[in-house]
């Protein structure tokens, strides 16, 4: 009998695989459960043939490639933007030539949608609205801090946030180029008329952008703080939640992207130097149960799933909101914050979960035959 074969997709160039480091401890541990892993892009497949032209880490560095046989499971692990040299991404990805362990995914405006749409998730989602000058004007009756983000943006690219401060406003922003500007607005007008402009200059293509209830993150004086949780299926389907940390965002940084000069503290210490052990214990159950509840939803809506790092925010009076879902997360979190056993399982359960999968399709197919 051949050994499971599960394939992960993802972006290369040339010869160059992005998150190198994440993607050889992933090839070698699946070695050591007994699978053969393997990487590729859509390039790499033929159909007609049925093979695809794989890569796995060469003895030093770099990547060697070998044909594969078609894989019993494939982990899109493709992280894809809405750029040139990724057009060719979504319709492969459409095309479900394989079982996939995750399902597709939306952007964060649609599954903010499907999500709110839920009576459960809603009280932990902040207020969403599509980007329009009404609609700002509208939204700062209500608060006196707002986000403005893409509505397929990552790693904190191209998001400002509006301050109501006296009869001014303060806007402070991470720009496409990820530089932090800081900028003081005397007029509503002038405000709707620089974020109109500001839009504009942002997007890529026909690319919308939303506006979001702004959340007091800052636990700590001049720092935007908020929570990084990893969920995960593991070997017998279930959802586990595999561990969290905390982002604390640079000096008057808008985010807490690690990208973007954030660190990464243990969650349960910082809660609890904050608000007490006995509400940080309630703060990190919550933040569980939001995290089940969310998958749950997600999956409803959007098929199987695999894993989901989720954006949590923690406000100043202890409240827990959901700020954004990401389908293909980073692990790092784990292993900055030296939760290094944490940081192994979160490698190790997408492949039980891959195998998992492999053993139920067999199944199903002797049960039909
Ligand atoms: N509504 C909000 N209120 C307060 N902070 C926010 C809000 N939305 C985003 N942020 C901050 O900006 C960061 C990036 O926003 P996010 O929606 O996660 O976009 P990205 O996909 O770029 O990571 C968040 O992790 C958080 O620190
Ligand atoms: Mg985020």
């Amino acid at each position: 009998m051949r050994k499971p074969l599960i394939g992960i997709l993802a972006y290369r160039e040339g010869a160059v695989f992005f998150e190198p480091d994440y993607f050889r401890r992933l090839i070698a541990q699946g070695r050591e459960m007994g699978a053969d892993v393997f990487l590729f892009s859509p390039q790499d497949v033929d159909t007609e043939a049925r093979q695809i032209k794989g890569y796995v880490p060469a003895v030093e560095k770099g990547w060697k490639e070998r044909l594969y046989a078609w894989p019993d499971v494939v982990i899109d692990q493709y992280r894809y933007y809405p750029l040139e040299k990724h057009k060719g991404y979504l319709p492969f990805r459409q095309q479900s030539l394989f079982l996939y362990a995750n399902s597709r995914f939306a952007n964060k405006w649609r599954v903010h949608h499907v999500l709110a749409a839920d009576e459960i998730m809603n009280r932990w989602l902040p207020e969403s609205r599509p980007f329009s000058k009404q609609n700002v004007a509208e939204m700062l009756g209500r608060y006196p801090l707002l986000y403005i983000k893409p509505t397929n943006g990552s790693g904190g690219r191209s998001i400002l946030c509006v301050e109501k401060r006296g009869k001014g406003y303060v806007l402070r922003g991470r720009t496409k180029i990820q530089g932090t500007k800081v900028q003081k607005i005397t007029s509503q007008q002038e405000l709707l008329q620089r974020l109109h402009q500001w839009v504009h200059r942002q997007k890529h293509g026909n690319e919308l952008f939303f506006i979001q209830q702004g959340l007091r993150l800052d636990l700590l004086p001049n720092r935007t703080i908020d929570t990084r949780l990893l969920i995960q299926k593991n070997g017998e389907g279930e959802w586990k939640v595999t561990g969290m940390g905390v982002r604390v965002g640079g000096i008057k940084s808008s985010t807490s992207n690690l990208h973007g000069g954030g660190r990464a503290v243990p969650a349960g210490r910082f809660f609890a130097s904050r608000f007490g052990q006995e509400k940080a214990r309630k703060i990190i159950r919550e933040c569980g149960e939001l995290a089940h509840r969310t998958v749950q939803v997600i999956e409803q809506h959007y098929g199987s799933m695999l894993e989901f790092g989720l954006d949590i925010g923690v406000d100043v009076t202890g409240r827990v909101w959901l700020i954004e879902t990401n389908p293909k997360p980073g692990r790092e979190i784990l292993r900055k914050t030296g939760q290094l056993e944490r940081y192994q399982l979160a490698i190790r359960r997408p492949l039980e979960y891959a195998l998992y999968l492999i053993k139920q399709q067999k199944r199903a197919k002797e049960h039909i035959s």
